[in-house]
């Protein structure tokens, strides 16, 4: 089955390969006790192309530690959905893409939410064919199979019961990266025509010089190889979520909210050019 996926596909096999080893370490900042079944044996394959990628034995690391952001950002957006769904108003939660999350079975949600699962159609059989034997989501739970970028995903998501009338909180986790500029910036146009005034939206994001640094390439180079280069990056995300009617914030880890004392490089002021960034955004619609 996983033969079947695409390389951009199996990046959520990474993805959940990485909250395994999380879920491993005695001081860990969160427990995935689905995230091993998930990985399956390409999952661990990857992350070893990863860290070696990463941790190079004989020079200094120039790349971002991918386990640690991993870990910050996974935990950082758990918190971001845990208070959104403090919010009374709070009734849709919308993860795009959602690749192996199991936030829906690792937590309790309140019973008014409705939970939707965004992903290629192949991430999602996979998903359900891993975990179903191991229990049901905690939450009325909506798979929408698409593309994101292919026309009109948005009809699907509404035959799911979505309703854009109502206010949502919307997460972009793990995904800018992989897609073209001008296919980014429609999705978070066609996102914004979803979101209600006052929803909530986070994603992730590098910077331009991440996709470009020449300490960069040993980790660009495997995402090359595998076939989902890094495409997509931007220094000011608060201008480019601003431009599809989003006014948000840009964490960047290891900043106060955004470290959990695991980021292990120094936090460099956004005037400073020409150095790699990744920034945490979170914010609301218009
Ligand atoms: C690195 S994983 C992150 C998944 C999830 N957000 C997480 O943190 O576990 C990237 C995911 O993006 C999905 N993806 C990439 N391009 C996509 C597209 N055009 N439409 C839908 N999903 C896409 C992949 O299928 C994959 O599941």
């Amino acid at each position: 089955m996983t033969a079947a996926l695409e390389a951009v596909e199996r990046t959520a096999l990474l993805t959940a390969a990485l909250r395994a080893a999380e879920t491993r370490r005695p001081d860990r900042l969160y427990a995935d006790p689905y995230a091993e079944a998930l990985a399956g044996d390409i999952g661990p394959g990857l992350l070893a192309e990863i860290r070696a990628a990463t941790f190079p034995p004989h020079r200094e690391r120039t790349v971002p530690s991918t386990p640690d952001y991993n870990a910050i950002r996974t935990r950082f957006f758990d918190d971001y959905l845990r208070r959104a769904a403090r919010d009374p108003d709070t009734t849709q939660i919308v993860l795009a893409p959602a690749g192996m999350d199991c936030r829906a079975r690792r937590f309790d949600w309140p019973g008014r939410v409705t939970w939707f699962e965004v992903d290629r159609p192949a991430v999602l059989a996979y998903k359900e064919e891993r975990l179903k034997h191991l229990g049901e989501p905690r939450v009325a739970h909506r798979r929408v199979a698409v593309d994101l970028t292919a026309p009109d995903w948005e009809s699907d998501l509404r035959a799911a019961g979505y309703d854009p009338g109502r206010p949502s909180t919307w997460l972009l986790e793990g995904l800018l990266y992989y897609i073209p500029e001008a296919d980014a910036h429609r999705i978070l146009e066609r996102v914004a025509a979803l979101c209600a005034p006052g929803s909530r939206i986070a994603a992730d994001i590098v910077n331009r010089a991440a996709l470009t640094l020449p300490g960069m390439r040993p980790l660009l180079e495997v995402f090359a190889r595998w076939g989902c280069p890094w495409l997509f990056g931007t220094d000011e995300p608060e201008a480019l979520f601003a431009g599809h009617g989003f006014a948000v914030r840009a964490s960047q880890p290891g900043e106060e909210g955004a470290g959990f004392g695991r980021w292990p490089d120094p936090v460099v002021e956004r005037r400073v050019t020409g150095v790699r960034r990744v920034f945490l955004v979170h914010g609301r619609r218009c």
